[in-house]
């Protein structure tokens, strides 16, 4: 898949499209509705996702150089791009049909108030599907978001450290990830919250 920064596969594509389309409580992602991407990188997963799902598609990511790489990914694509911080976006509230964020919000150092804000952006009953790279399991209540389903990512582990091997060939050290695991989140939000207030960190 063009344009993907992160090692999702198409089958976790899959189940984030099933999620953001689930009509079966709260607010489904129709064809023309507007999915957010937060930390879209080079923007491959969302550009895949709003491809299937017939969505516009808004990227945003806090660097310029991935927004110029998604910018091209997507020609002939309508989508737009932001560069902004998924902690504070300035996105009007309640503006956004569903939202999506592939191995970004691990780089948060407040994942509740990057949580806060993606309740405070969606319409009530619409969905954020994202992934969570977590050693412990992390406690996602009271956000302004409702957990829905999880999804484990077998064979997780096995793709980093192939990964890890290609970029210790060139030089690179990255982060000790034993014992952490991926997993996908589907969260809707809230009809009735109003999300706001200090976000403490989770
Ligand atoms: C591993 S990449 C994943 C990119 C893309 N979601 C994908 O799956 O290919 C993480 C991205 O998160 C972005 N990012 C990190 N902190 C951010 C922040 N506070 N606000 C917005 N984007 C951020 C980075 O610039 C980077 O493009």
């Amino acid at each position: 898949m063009g344009g993907a920064t992160s090692d999702v596969t198409l089958s976790e594509l899959d189940w984030c499209a099933s999620q953001l389309s689930d009509g079966r409580s709260g607010l489904p992602l129709r064809p023309g509705g507007l999915l957010l991407d937060l930390g879209c990188g080079r923007g491959g997963p969302g550009l895949w996702l709003a491809r299937r799902l017939k969505a516009v598609l808004l990227g945003l990511d806090i660097a310029p150089e991935a927004l110029a790489l998604a910018r091209e990914h997507s020609r002939g694509y309508p989508a737009s791009y932001l560069q902004a911080d998924f902690h504070a976006t300035g996105l009007p509230g309640a503006s956004v049909d569903g939202a999506i964020s592939i191995d970004a919000f691990w780089h948060s150092s407040n994942l509740g108030a990057a949580l806060r804000e993606s309740a405070r952006i969606l319409k009530p009953g619409a969905r954020v599907v994202f992934s969570l790279v977590e050693r412990d399991r992390l406690d996602l209540h009271g956000l302004g978001l409702e957990l829905l389903e999880e999804h484990s990512c077998p064979g997780w582990r096995e793709r980093r450290e192939a990964f890890q091997r290609g970029a210790a060939r060139l030089g690179l050290v990255l982060a000790d990830l034993t014992g952490f695991q991926r997993r996908l989140v589907s969260m809707q939000r809230e009809r009735c919250a109003t999300p706001g207030g200090p976000a403490a960190p989770l």
